[in-house]
């Protein structure tokens, strides 16, 4: 290995972001109570432009109204390409509460992108006095984003958590298909007469995991559109858990509980994560660097594997 270490992510639970547009504040208090670890209010795609403005509005004054409790409250900005983003965060941090955490940039294209943001943040950060620093989160959405994902995941000191942006992420790529997410009836294999399909999705969310483990950030799996599928949904979280993501967005209510049922580590990995350390516990007081655990092969690599399992369920424990 490199001999620089690892850097850890934020040790915060990220099971499950729960999005609402801003434009549409009755919905603010049941985010709120919702069991999502991570609040989006969006100011972005889910609000038309000619209600920019007021949603800036019902935000501002949410951040300090709503009783956000222990989650990670987010605003989600305009993209870099529109008129809008400068004032979402102007407004954001000259007149909403130290509440805020976090603001997502979506699109991102380049380290560029986040540096912009940054600089902006920061002086008003000092102007205003504030002096808890907002981190930020960022979407991948597009194929110059994919292509920088490396040094956008190394872009700030500020970047918390990086997200798959499934759907503009497949316009901007060409991809045809209109699904936000999960399995497409086009990406096959076909053999013998049976077809097997495959997963479009995840060489673009492996090269996500790979920059952001590379430089301490948390990868999570953005929307699934369809959320009348709940069977589409478990299998597309389990496979992004699989991949090392350790959450994924929720645009319904009802996809919170299935995001935090995949990635809360269940009790029987636990278990065996537990006893997989325990075995090479006794394996090295007895000298030795491997042993045998229900008929297979564990080593010093799976003490580092087993331990990604019960420190995340450690995390989530609180
Ligand atoms: N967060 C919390 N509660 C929500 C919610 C959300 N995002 N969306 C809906 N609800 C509430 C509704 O108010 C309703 O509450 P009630 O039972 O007290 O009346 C309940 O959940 C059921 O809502 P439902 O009628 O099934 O949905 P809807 O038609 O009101 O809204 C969407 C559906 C998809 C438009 C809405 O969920 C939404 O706007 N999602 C987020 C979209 C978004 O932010 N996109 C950007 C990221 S991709
Ligand atoms: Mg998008």
């Amino acid at each position: 290995m490199s001999f620089r270490i690892q850097p850890q992510p934020p040790a915060r639970p990220n099971r499950c972001q729960l999005f609402g547009p801003g434009s549409r504040p009755a919905i603010f208090e049941k985010m709120a109570g919702s069991a999502a670890d991570v609040i989006n209010l969006d100011l972005e795609d889910s609000v038309a432009p000619d209600d920019k403005a007021e949603a800036r509005k019902n935000i501002v004054q949410a951040i300090g109204d709503v009783d956000w409790g222990t989650k990670t409250l987010s605003v989600r900005i305009n993209g870099l390409d529109s008129p809008y983003w400068y004032r979402d965060v102007v407004d954001l941090l000259e007149q909403g509460s130290e509440r805020l955490d976090q603001i997502m940039i979506p699109k991102v294209g380049n380290a560029g992108d986040i540096y912009s943001v940054d600089a902006l943040v920061s002086s008003i950060e000092a102007a205003m006095g504030r002096t808890k620093p907002i981190s930020f989160e960022v979407i991948i959405e597009s194929a110059a984003g994919i292509a920088h994902v490396e040094e956008i995941a190394a872009a700030s000191p500020r970047l918390q958590a990086m997200s798959l942006g499934a759907a503009d992420f497949a316009a901007s790529m060409g991809m045809q298909t209109t699904g936000i997410g999960g399995t497409q009836e086009n990406y096959y294999m076909a053999h013998e007469g049976a077809k097997y399909w495959s997963d479009p999705w995840h060489w673009a969310q492996a090269a996500i995991v790979a920059a952001c483990r590379t430089h301490g950030v948390l990868p999570v799996d953005g929307p699934f559109g369809d959320f009348s599928d709940d069977e589409g949904f478990r299998a597309q979280a389990r496979r992004s858990a699989t991949l090392g993501m350790v959450g994924k967005w929720a645009i319904h209510p009802k996809q919170v509980a299935l995001s935090n049922e995949v990635f809360t580590p269940s009790e029987e990995a636990v278990t065996e994560a537990r006893e997989i350390l325990a075995a090479m516990e006794k394996a090295k007081a007895e000298g030795a660097g491997a042993t045998v655990y229900k008929g297979r092969l564990v080593d010093i690599a799976s003490i580092k594997q087993a331990e990604v399992i019960v420190s995340q369920a450690e995390l989530i424990a609180g």
